[in-house]
């Protein structure tokens, strides 16, 4: 595992592209909190500035122990919202919700035949929640695999995950070994990123901070609330006249995530003089909190105002989700089987769109006249690709995808690294090595377009097959 601390910043990004693709979701199966704020949502809204980000509600996980379909609903648009209000900016990350992206659904079963028992039985918070239940269902044995769907469905290189998710990781990295094992390169390994400083951050009675734990203190929540859940904080017994342990004190371990380097100096250090009062500390605590989520709070009012805003927001990421899952499900669909026709023969109903288009070779004449003399003209020439005829509405646009639908046929084109457009980035995708790749082109024999390490909208070489 790696620390996400120790990535030197000249590796995310080469030529201007961004190279490291970070993936991480969260359930909503309650109020997010601070501990869900500091271990996982303040890193995951950095990293949009330096990666490729994926981030998704994780709605299919939350079945796990939700069974009430109007809190499930409600919670995923409030988490969804919660997310937009402390920054997550969707024109910069990939952002949805799981459910919406049925591909997680179907590789979780093809992983599950490549997932021992035994690993299952393994897991902590397999044993943990079981030991809570009298009789722990399979949706519970089974959620590590669904986690695994979800990031290797999208070859991320990088999860930022609090502490306890490491062991899912883990289990991710060993069930994407045993694939590759059997098919051959088809899933990148992630890492976990986590942050050692803030690894667990502890609830008001001192246990990790849950939402299923009745401790935690939530992000949005108004101020009496706060306060009240602030002043429940646990605290030991010592006397005000004693000295006190912050190292061992949950309300210094909650205070410091508040505080830069010299306030949280200064609360450590009347914690080690005598006549320091514990509910002083709180009161503090409560405005310091109040202040700063101030203005993420009135954000979120502005959104809650307008759903059908996040709605759409939430739309536009599942689609823009499915344009990379596609392309990954694509691979394991041939490499496992379940893609059964041949390659020229009539496609089902379903698929449609990737095979059943007139192939043709692309002249320079095909190509807008801006392109023809550009990178993008050279790479056809010199791949002698043959692509499926795309027609080009939306070419330059900023904002949105490159290629838009075919010409001659419905339905979505397949499109390997597409991404969106961006005033200032050319209009074709890059791979990794800096070559030009065509978007949306295929080979004659309908393998993947790109092959390179070989992970499927990852280009890393560049080359067509
Ligand atoms: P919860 O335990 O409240 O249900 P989740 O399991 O949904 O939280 O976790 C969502 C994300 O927030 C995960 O990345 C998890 O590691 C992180 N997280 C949750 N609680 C804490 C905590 N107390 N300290 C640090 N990170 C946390
Ligand atoms: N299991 C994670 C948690 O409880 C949530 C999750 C589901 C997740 N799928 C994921 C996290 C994929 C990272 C990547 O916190």
């Amino acid at each position: 595992m790696i620390q996400a601390a120790r990535l030197p910043a000249g590796e995310i990004r080469r030529n201007g592209e961004v190279t490291l693709r970070v993936l991480s979701g969260i359930q909503p199966s309650g109020r997010l909190h601070i501990g869900n704020y500091f271990g996982m949502m303040r890193s995951m809204i950095g990293w949009q500035e330096r990666s490729e980000l994926f981030c998704f509600i994780v709605n299919l996980h939350a079945l796990t122990s939700l069974t009430d379909g109007k809190i499930l609903a409600a919670n995923t648009l409030e988490a969804a919202t919660d997310f937009l209000a402390l920054g997550l900016d969707p024109d910069r990350a990939r952002f949805w919700v799981q459910g919406d992206v049925p591909e997680h659904c179907e590789l979780t079963w093809i992983l599950h035949n490549h997932t021992s028992m035994g690993l299952l039985e393994r897991s902590h918070s397999f044993k943990d929640k079981a030991a809570r239940r009298e009789t722990p269902h399979h949706g519970l044995f089974s959620y590590p695999v669904l986690m695994a769907a979800d990031i290797l469905l999208y070859q991320a290189d990088l999860v930022p995950v609090g502490k306890d998710q490491k062991q899912h990781l883990e289990i991710t990295r060993d069930i994407a070994g045993t694939f590759n094992h059997v098919y051959g390169p088809v899933f990148k390994l992630p890492d976990a990123a986590i942050d050692p400083d803030l690894a667990t951050v502890p609830g008001i009675d001192g246990q990790k901070m849950s939402k299923s734990y009745n401790n935690a203190i939530d992000i949005f929540t108004d101020k009496p609330t706060l306060k009240k859940r602030v002043m429940a904080i646990k605290t030991d017994a010592r006397a005000v006249e004693d000295v006190k342990d912050p190292d061992a004190c949950n309300l210094f371990a909650i205070a410091r995530l508040f505080l830069d380097a010299e306030a949280e100096s200064e609360l450590r250090a009347r914690y080690l003089l005598p006549g320091l009062k514990y509910g002083e500390v709180k009161q503090e605590l409560v405005e310091t909190v109040w202040d700063y989520f101030a203005p993420y709070r009135d954000r979120r009012e502005d959104l809650a105002s307008r759903p059908g805003y996040v709605r759409d927001v939430l739309t536009e990421g599942a689609r823009k989700a499915r344009e990379v899952a596609s392309v990954t499900m694509d691979v394991v669909r041939e490499k496992t089987g379940l893609k059964y026709w041949p390659f020229r023969a009539p496609p089902p109903e379903r698929h449609i769109e990737a095979v059943s288009m007139p192939r043709f070779r692309v002249r320079r004449k095909n190509l807008p006249q801006s392109l023809s003399s550009s990178g993008i003209g050279r790479a056809i020439r010199r791949f002698h690709a043959t692509i499926i005829p795309l027609h080009i509405r939306s070419w330059g646009s900023a904002g949105r995808s490159v290629l838009r639908e075919s010409d001659s046929s419905p339905g979505r084109v397949p499109s390997v690294g597409a991404r969106p457009l961006r005033e200032d980035s050319p209009p074709w995708g890059r791979c990794h090595s800096g070559k030009t790749v065509l978007l949306g082109a295929r080979c004659h024999t309908g393998k993947s377009v790109l092959r390179g390490d070989a992970f499927p909208g990852r280009v890393s070489a560049g080359e067509l097959l």
